[in-house]
């Protein structure tokens, strides 16, 4: 495979993956709308197709002009935009379908492909845009990846949790970052061994190609951090990359009331366990960046960046109030 078709590309997962991409020698074509920045503008190495990708005339005329040997479809959020994209590429050599740890549809540790039940989706929830819907519609897409398979196409998925690493503009563990570094007491719900799997965003990307090249058809593949940390062992991690101390202070939900904080307003809390199994990619040679690098490259891009979460997070004063109460415990 030498030539690569990315449906997205400008922003987070795809932006990652075009580097990937390029580093292995792939000729790379991003199809996206142009309403993001392209910052491949200036590299000749990277084309660009403009276009919706919700109109399939327009990813026709892209598989027209670019004839990629791989798409990745970084930008499905309904099932039917991965039936058409399976039709439309089906004499690529592989495409792969982003999904997501979300279309997983019970509870257990790990999440394993093939073994772990995925959410159902109803006609309405295929076609719905809120997030409530997200997991079905995800688990949907992956269902039409498997029925592509079975004619014969070339379909895989990739299914991460939490993403994080440079450009995240989800600001999810920059609110974590900015916390550890402005102050010297960090407020962490529950007794902090809460576990949400996350993945570093590089190895997103590098997942997404080796399930291209080497991935079976109809297969999916989780794709997560080798190593997980729970909450409080996170904040630990992000203050050794900071070079700074801070004291964890756990709060349940008594406790947070006393700022009308709940525990789910902290973002990446999550009150049960969240794991997937990554054996199944591992075993195609994909590898895992050390976490302790993983996370140095996501504080040295908040450092550079505006991002500070706040707006995704609870807010400092009310975390005080919580701090105040528990200090004359
Ligand atoms: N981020 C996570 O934590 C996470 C976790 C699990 C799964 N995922 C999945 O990973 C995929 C990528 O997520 P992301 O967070 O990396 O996304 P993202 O950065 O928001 O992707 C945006 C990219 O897609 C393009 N785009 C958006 N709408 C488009 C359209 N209608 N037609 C053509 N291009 C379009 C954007 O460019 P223009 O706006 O210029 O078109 C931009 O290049 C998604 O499928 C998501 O469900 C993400």
């Amino acid at each position: 495979m030498d030539t690569a078709l990315v449906i997205g590309g400008t922003r987070f997962i795809g932006r990652h993956l075009v580097d990937d991409l390029l580093e292995h020698g792939y000729d790379v074509t991003i199809f996206n709308r142009g309403t993001h920045d392209n910052p491949f503008e200036t590299d000749d190495r990277v084309s660009h197709v403009a276009g919706d990708r919700t109109n399939d005339s327009a990813l026709e005329a892209a598989a027209m002009t670019v004839d990629p040997d791989a798409v990745f479809d970084c930008v499905a959020y309904h099932p039917k935009d991965v039936r058409a994209a399976t039709r439309i590429f089906a004499d690529c050599e592989a495409y792969v379908y982003v999904s997501s740890g979300a279309a997983y549809g019970r509870e257990e540790i790990p999440k394993r492909e093939g073994e772990t039940p995925l959410e159902s989706c109803t006609a309405e929830q295929a076609t719905d845009d809120s997030s409530d819907t997200y997991g079905n519609r995800k688990a949907e897409g992956d269902r039409a990846v498997a029925a592509a398979a079975e004619q014969g196409i070339n379909a895989m998925s990739v299914r991460p949790p939490i993403v994080y690493g440079p450009h995240d503009y989800t600001e999810r563990l920059d609110w974590w970052i900015d916390r550890v570094n402005r102050f010297d007491r960090v407020l962490v719900p529950g007794d902090g061994t809460n576990v949400r799997h996350r993945v570093y965003v590089e190895d997103v990307a590098s997942a997404l190609r080796i399930v291209a090249e080497r991935g079976e058809a109809g297969e999916a593949y989780n794709v997560g951090d080798r190593r997980l940390t729970t909450l409080e062992e996170m904040v630990d991690l992000i203050a050794a990359q900071l070079d700074t101390d801070v004291k964890v202070v756990h709060a349940g939900p008594h406790e947070l009331a006393a700022g009308e904080i709940e525990l789910e307003d902290f973002r990446l809390y999550r009150s049960y366990p969240h794991v997937l199994s990554t054996a199944k990619l591992a075993a195609l040679g994909w590898e895992s960046t050390p976490l302790e690098e993983a996370m140095g490259r996501a504080v040295d891009d908040h450092l550079e960046s505006d991002r500070d979460g706040s707006e995704y997070g609870p807010e400092r004063d009310a975390e005080e109030r919580v701090l105040g109460i528990l200090e004359t415990l």
